[in-house]
């Protein structure tokens, strides 16, 4: 813990209070972004910010660009006076909590759209959700100018369109993958497994155990494509409460659904509904 810890974060609201929070902090700067409702997966991406930074930044903000569904933007968790807790005990030195007008000023209009890789998976069932992540993540990343920045794998999609938004278009920081964090009995932790309903909770296991199976049978040899893709889906089939959307073996770069054998390394990815609540998963497999 820092000597202020009983004071920190210094909380930014505007564009220009960020900036006077950041004059003369010392560099390198780590950027964790994230919408709240933070929870152990958030909390590592912080800690590891704080391990190889002199300065943590974070963001806080529901990104309303980025949801489809007005229900479900206005069902979005928000619990500030818990999460700047958790941000104090993780070490994080500027908390930007901005409202809608600080992120997208009057007039605001330019939209970034990252091309084909945000049309598949995730981007097939939700139209602009990555033109939206991509846009907020420029805006966001220019206002905190990072050195380095942290996104968790389980978004594993929403990683590889950052890594390709922050080539393509020369924006600062080194984008920083960091592990999936998972509940105990393997469930990938996220704010939308609390409306999970407890029969539901153990069946949300089924993303994970269907990774898993794909997992090991690459591992036991088999590479071909469509038999990874066919064992994750045989995991979901025989759990009655959940209904695939899709299982992906894939390009972990360019997210192109791979075909025959496979050599180099896997994203394994899959959606499912569970009890009307969509729960995604990921996992890279056969890294060199
Ligand atoms: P959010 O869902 O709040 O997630 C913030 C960051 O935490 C993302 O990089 C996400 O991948 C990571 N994360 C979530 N669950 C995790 C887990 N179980 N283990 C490890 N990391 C985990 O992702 C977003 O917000 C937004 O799209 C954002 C990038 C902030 C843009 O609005």
């Amino acid at each position: 813990m820092t000597a202020d810890a009983g004071t920190r974060p210094v909380v930014a609201r505007t564009r220009a209070e960020l900036r006077d929070a950041l004059v003369g902090t010392p560099g390198p700067r780590g950027f964790v972004p994230t919408m709240g409702a933070l929870h152990d997966g958030h909390v590592s991406l912080l800690r590891r910010a704080r391990d190889e930074n002199a300065t943590v930044v974070m963001s806080i903000f529901v990104n309303p660009t980025q949801f489809e569904d007005a229900t479900d933007l206005a069902a979005y968790p928000r619990d500030l006076a818990a999460d700047l807790d958790r941000a104090r005990d993780a070490g994080v030195d500027v908390a930007f909590v901005p409202d809608v007008e600080a992120v997208y000023p009057h007039g605001s209009s330019t939209t970034i759209d990252p091309g084909a890789i945000a049309r598949v998976l995730e981007g097939a069932s939700r139209p602009g959700h990555f033109s939206g992540v991509a846009t907020v993540v420029a805006i966001l990343l220019g206002l905190v100018a990072p050195h380095r920045a942290y996104f968790g794998e389980k978004d594993a999609q929403q990683l590889v369109i950052v890594r390709r938004i922050v080539r393509d278009l020369a924006l600062p920081g080194e984008i920083v993958g960091c592990p999936t964090v998972r509940e105990p009995d393997g469930l990938a932790m996220s704010s939308r497994n609390a409306r999970l309903a407890p029969a539901d909770r153990a069946a949300a296991t089924v993303l994970h155990r269907a990774l898993l199976a794909a997992r090991d049978l690459h591992g036991s040899g088999t590479t071909e494509a469509d038999a990874l893709r066919a064992a994750m889906r045989a995991v979901v089939a025989a759990e009655a409460r959940a209904r695939l959307d899709y299982a992906s073996v894939a390009d972990p770069e360019i997210l192109e659904e791979a075909q025959g054998p496979q050599v180099g390394p896997l994203l394994l990815s899959l959606a499912a509904d569970v009890g009307g609540v969509r729960l995604i998963d990921a996992e890279t497999i056969g890294r060199p």
